[in-house]
Formats: structure tokens, sequence, C-alpha cells
């Protein structure tokens, strides 16, 4: 959810936490601190809002050689001075992200004069009484699982110590190393500009780590041994590459990361099979996400059912954990996720293991919580998503589903192994799709202004107008409904009025005459109409604007029409002036519940 940061090296530690900061900065925070150590001691400086607001309090060419920073998503305790971090504790000082669940039971057990309504400051006592009960990190840090439940990376100070250590349990946590110095990071991004070499923390190791060592240990306290990884990506994958925004850079890099995908698991039918071996052993399939993850599982709940002939429920994490169900001997839970650390997916995943039911996790952020916990993952490859708005995962996601739907279907002998090669086809439908961008800019100017705009559509496309109207919410700030286009006369469509924008998709043709009469509905009360299609449309007053896609195997038009609607919400939301990469009261992940 926010962002941590932390330096110790040769180098002035200041400037490489604050742009490490800066580069998490889509992360999404409301506000900025860093504890930096001097000849004085340790200085905090932490400040609500945006970075800019903490490098006014601070002067950069500061000598300080360590240091650690953070940006928070509140939590516990509103946004504001007292409540960002870091948060000291007698001699330990500390940034975390996560959530402590069990922080006013500690808090009354700890008797220090606590300044802030985080629990965070609650962890920082804590490690400060073990510590003084210790006087070793390294026994404090193996001990602190047995105290803490809930969510935390951690990177800690303590007075008089030239060590920063780091600590994580289902927050993410990377440790860098370069010749100047190590790092302890939320994400790669933080450190590209100084390395690519890093250490991934996995749940409950910790690092100590010095200018020129870092020791990672077990939860046992043992020193372990790591692998180095290197970022695959350049720098430029994580930052705009020439692009207004990460947003549309993403989009345009849909092509070649869907392809990416592709190859991944369809170099030939053996190549699928054995990549999806064993899905066709299921009786029934839960496909749970948030967001626009859970919109992806609706389109793929939809081609799944088609083609494998078994029930496919989709549900909403934070639902799915909360209700009981009943499992057929063979289920299995696909669980969504393109961070793969968002709170209510985990819990889902961690609840089905605890009930023996398989799980297969389609992520995005190689060795996040879900990828590693599921059963099984299959990574789509859209390379890092900085724009908190998902646009190319989303697309991937989607080409797995589909992949999946392909896989089932051959196996059950309603599809031919030739359907492959539709998908072979994906980057150069996608491209010419986005070659027209011109159509979905001017679309957005007849939209741009008005308030209340409703995606409808039936089936399939029902689905689809679910994440376009997620989309153009996220981004431009308009109230925006996908609505099944059957339902409209049950009740909503009495909020159409004279210009009120309705955005049809039309792709399915078993319902198109169907979906055509609920849009004659609507344009008999003055709609705006905006249709997308895979057919011409012959009677042109059903619409302002006819939006073509390619008619192509249902297994793949999806995506085509999708990237249409991620353009006009795109386009929308510049014409607003709005933060299109940081939405505000967004995050890129929502590591809470
Ligand atoms: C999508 O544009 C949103 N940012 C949000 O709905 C997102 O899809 C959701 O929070 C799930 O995130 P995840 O895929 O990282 O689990
Ligand atoms: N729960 C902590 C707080 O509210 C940390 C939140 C975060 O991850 O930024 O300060």
């Amino acid at each position: 959810m926010c962002g941590i940061v932390g330096y110790i090296g040769k180098d002035k530690c200041l400037p490489k936490i604050i742009s490490g900061l800066e580069s998490l900065e889509y992360r999404g925070y409301d506000s900025a601190g860093v504890a930096y150590v001097t000849k004085k001691g340790i200085v905090i400086k932490k400040e609500q809002g945006r970075i800019a607001n903490l490098k006014n309090s601070l002067n950069m060419d500061e000598e300080g050689y360590m240091g650690i920073g953070h940006t928070r998503w509140a939590t516990h305790g509103k946004p504001c001075q007292i409540n960002s971090h870091p948060h000291q504790c007698g001699k330990i000082t500390i940034v975390h992200n996560g959530i402590i669940e069990n922080y006013d039971e500690l808090k009354k057990q700890l008797a220090y004069d606590f300044k802030s309504e985080t629990d965070s400051e609650v962890v920082a006592a804590l490690i400060d009484k073990l510590y003084s009960e210790e006087k070793d990190m390294i026994k404090v840090l193996t001990k602190l699982k047995n105290y803490l439940i809930g969510s935390y990376a951690l990177g800690i100070i303590v007075e008089g110590d030239e060590k920063i250590y780091a600590i994580r349990k289902d927050s993410p946590l990377i440790i860098g190393v370069s010749e100047n110095g190590n790092f302890i990071a939320s994400d790669v991004p933080a450190i590209l500009e100084y390395t690519k070499m890093y250490y991934l923390l996995l749940n409950d190791e910790f690092a100590v780590i010095t200018k020129d060592n870092v020791d990672i240990y077990d939860q046992n306290g043992q020193l372990c041994t790591k692998s180095l990884m290197t970022f695959e990506g350049n720098r430029e994958a994580a930052m705009k590459n020439g692009y207004e925004h990460y947003m549309i850079k993403e989009i345009f890099e849909q092509p070649k990361v869907v392809m990416d995908t592709i190859k991944e698991y369809i170099v030939d039918y053996e190549h699928l099979k054995k990549r999806m071996n064993g899905l066709e052993k299921y009786n029934a399939i839960d496909i749970i996400g948030c967001g626009s993850a859970y919109h992806v599982g609706l389109v793929g709940k939809s081609l799944i059912s088609k083609y494998a002939k078994i029930p496919v429920n989709v549900d909403i994490a934070s639902e799915y954990r909360y209700t009981e169900h009943i499992y057929d001997k063979n289920h299995l839970i696909i669980l969504i996720s393109q961070s793969g650390e968002t709170a209510d997916t985990l819990a889902v995943l961690r609840k089905a293991k605890a009930e023996g039911i398989d799980t297969l996790a389609i992520v995005n952020v190689v060795g996040s919580s879900i990828a590693r916990e599921a059963d099984k993952v299959l990574y789509i490859k859209a390379g890092p998503e900085i724009a908190v708005a998902t646009t190319k995962a989303y697309m991937c996601q989607l080409m797995i589903l589909s992949l999946i739907a392909l896989y089932l279907g051959i196996n059950k002998g309603l599809l031919d192994e030739k359907v492959l090669c539709e998908f072979t086809k994906m980057d150069e439908l996608l491209k010419d799709v986005l070659d027209n961008k011109d159509e979905l800019a001017e679309v957005a100017k007849t939209i741009y202004k008005n308030n209340d705009i409703f995606f409808i559509g039936r089936k399939v496309d029902y689905a689809l107008c679910m994440e376009a109207s997620l989309k153009l919410k996220e981004v431009s700030y308009l109230h925006s409904e996908a609505y099944a286009a059957g339902e409209l006369k049950h009740g909503t469509i009495s909020l159409i009025e004279e210009k009120t924008p309705v955005i049809s998709i039309i792709t399915d043709d078993d319902i198109r005459l169907k979906t055509l009469s609920n849009v004659k509905e609507v344009c008999a009360r003055g709609a705006l109409s905006i249709i997308i299609s895979n057919e011409k449309i012959t009677d042109k007053q059903l619409y302002d604007k006819l939006i073509l896609v390619p008619k192509v195997h249902e297994l793949i038009s999806s995506a085509l029409v999708m990237v249409k609607c991620q353009l006009i919400a795109y386009y929308v939301a510049k014409l607003r002036g709005c933060d299109i990469d940081k939405p505000r009261n967004l995050a890129k992940s929502v590591t809470v519940e």
C-alpha cells in the first residue's frame, strides 16, 4: 500500500531515499517521512501530503549516510503529521507498511507515552521493549512474529547501531545491493536508478544491512543464503518512456505484453497442455478477485463455463471470504491479482488452502504473496504496471483465462486445436485498434462534460461494461454505471434523459438483437447513444457514434473491445485534467482490508 525506502552506504542518504520514494508514488499515499542518522543522532522529518512537502523540510545535502523513508496510506489514524512515519520509541525508529490486527491489545501491554493513533507506533514500542530485554536485534526479530498478528514490512534503525534492519510478513520488501551501499524498498522501481540487483525477502525472513554487507536470516534466526535477483526490465520499463502518462504507455504496451504472455503458454498445443495440465480434472471453478481482477473473472466465467461445461462462479474477494461455500470434491479456486498482495484476495487464498481446496493464482508480480502461496501460479507477463488503473495486466489476465477456456474446450472436444492460431494474431489486432485511437479521443470529447454515463450489455458484453465503467470512474472521476441491458427497464431507465451518454457493447451474436432493442429504449428517451460492436448497424437511428471492432473468435474478441474502452476512459480523464496515473483516494495495491 505505501512505499518504504532505506539506504546505508558511502553516499549521502537523503537524495537516494527521496528519489526512491518518488518512484514509488504510484503506490498511493497521503504522507511521507524520513529518519536519517547524523553526527548528532537520528533526525526524523515527516509531513502530511506529497513528498514535495517533506522535501521542503529537508536539507538534501545534509551529512547522513543511513536512513529509512516512508510514504503512508493511512489505515490506523487519519492522515496527519503525527501519524506519519517514521515512528520512534526509545532507541528504535521504524517505518511500516501493512496492518497490525492486534495492535490495541499490544498497546495496553506496553508502557509507552504513545503520540500517534497508529498501529505502527505500537510496533516501534514493542521492538524497543524487546530490544531493552534482549540487547540483540537478531533475537528480537526472531521473536517478533510471535507477538504480531497482521501484515508488516518494517525498516528499522537502532540508536547507535550502524545497521538497517528489515523484516516482512505479507507486505512486500526487497533488499537492493550496490557497490556504493545497500537499500531496502517496497518495490524495484525505488532502486533502479542505483542497481538492478536485489534479494526478495520472504515472510518471516529478516535482513541485517550495513554499508557493505547484507545478511539474511530465516524465521528461526539462522543465517540463510538467498539467490540474488536481477530486475529483467530496464529503467525505461518502469519509467514513462516518452508517453505523457504511465496509463497510456501501458495501454500501448498491450500488443507486446499480451504476446509475451501468450507465448509463455502456447508455443503449440503440447506446450499449452503442459502449462495447463491438470485443469481438466476440476468439476467446478470459483474465480475470485477485487476490482478489475473481479471483472476479468466475469469474462473468464463466460468463456470457461461455455467451453469447459462446468459451473464457474465469480465473486469479489471481500465478499467471498466471509461467506460459507459448498465445495465439489474436485473444486478449484482461481485467484486473480496483478500485485499479488491484495489483502482480501490473499485472505481467500489462505482460507481455501486451510480448507484443502486447490488454488491457482493468475498474478503479475513475481514472488508476490499470492503467487508464492497458491498451489499453482500462472504468471502474466505484463511487466511493472505503474498506473493505478490497470490496463495491460487486465488484458494479460484476460488472455490467461481465454487460454484456460481454450485448453478445456480442446480437451472436451468442443474446440479445435486450430483455434490456437487466433491467439497468434493478437499483437496485430491490438495494434490496429490502437492505430485508430483518435476515434476514441473524439468520443471522449462528446461525453467528458457529462456526469452520468451508462455502459450496457448482455452476457460477456455486460462483463466488459463492468470494467469499462470502472476504468472511466477511476481516472476521470465521472459517475458511471454498468448495467445489464435487459435490466434497465426494471427501474434504472428512469435516469436516462436528453443527452445522457449510453455506451452499448454488442459483440455476442446470440443476443445482438435483444441489446439493440434496449438501445432503442434509451434512444427513445433522448440518450446520446454510442455503440461498440463487431458488426455494422444499418439503423442509424440507434447511434450517434458507432465504434467497430474486428469480428474475431470470441476467445479474443473481448480484448479488442476493452482497448477501446480503456482509451475512452484515458481521453476523458485527460480532457478533465485528472491525475491520471495517481487518481485521488486510490492505491495501486490494496494491501489493507
Ligand atoms: C483497477 O484499475 C483498480 N486499480 C483496482 O480495482 C484493482 O484491480 C484491484 O485493487 C485489484 O488489484 P490486484 O489485481 O493487484 O489484486
Ligand atoms: N497501518 C500503518 C498506518 O496506518 C501503515 C499503513 C501503510 O501501509 O502505509 O500508519
